[in-house]
């Protein structure tokens, strides 16, 4: 049975003041929360901070982004070995914010993937199909092109060590989530297209809803066979709410 997974994604927010409040308050709601993993991934210039409050809890940290290179003249960027520094565990790759705004191609995310792993941290891999690309009926296909471009570079046993998280870009910010069956026949895709190459692995990935999850609505997303939680965006900047959410697979 997948352990149930919860990764909080605060995007371009947050100050050492706000975090300090947040992080103090999910720590001390924690006891509450027993079968669920938990993660926090804050802005980078935040990572020291959060390590330092999260240091000897049971609430895993990571990254929202990674540069693909070990070292160098990259002005601007973060390498794996930076965010090892400060105890990483997971690093978000191909967020279709990355993919949207800042040019991250299925190969790059594929490299920066490939990076995350070599570093010894797990990357969760977002996917996800715009309102435009599901209207035409093309959401299958999308999600099967950006897979495929981890799969056919780094291989089905890379997958034994990650975490894939199903972002549609229709949902996300939004307030408009995917209905409970419309992600699980997703996830449920996801899973068939890994089952094909490892049966043992695709039972074993955790997949994660991410689009518009809130503390009434997490429960009836994670009962789906084939969601194991969920990457949140706005709901993770309040800790009632991220709390609510980390308690929904109890
Ligand atoms: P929201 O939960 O704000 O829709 O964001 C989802 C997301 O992009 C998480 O990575």
């Amino acid at each position: 049975m997948r352990q149930p997974l919860v990764v909080g994604n605060w995007k371009m927010n947050g100050s050492r003041q706000v975090n300090q409040t947040l992080l103090t308050e999910i720590l001390a709601g924690m006891d509450s929360v027993t079968r669920c993993q938990v993660g926090v991934c804050p802005p980078f210039v935040y990572l020291a901070q959060t390590q330092a409050q999260l240091a000897d809890s049971r609430i895993a940290w990571g990254a929202q982004n990674v540069s693909p290179h070990a070292a160098g003249a990259y002005t601007g960027e973060i390498a794996v070995n930076m965010l090892q520094d400060f105890g990483c565990t997971y690093v978000i790759v191909g967020h279709s914010e990355r993919r949207s705004l800042y040019g991250d191609t299925d190969a790059l995310v594929a490299e920066k993937f490939a990076a995350v792993q070599a570093g010894g941290m797990i990357p969760i891999l977002c996917v996800g199909e715009t309102d435009a690309e599901r209207e035409a009926g093309h959401t299958e296909q999308v999600v099967q092109r950006q897979l495929s471009a981890v799969l056919t570079s780094q291989g089905i046993a890379s997958i034994a060590n990650c975490v894939i998280a199903y972002e549609p870009v229709w949902a996300i910010g939004t307030g408009k989530t995917a209905t409970p069956e419309q992600a699980q026949a997703v996830h449920a895709f996801i899973r068939g297209l890994l089952a094909a190459e490892d049966s043992a692995i695709a039972e074993k990935v955790q997949i994660l809803y991410g689009g518009s999850v809130k503390g009434s609505n997490a429960t009836e997303l994670f009962a789906m066979s084939d969601i194991d939680g969920g990457l949140i965006g706005g709901a993770a900047l309040k800790a009632e709410e991220f709390l609510t959410i980390c308690r929904a697979p109890e």
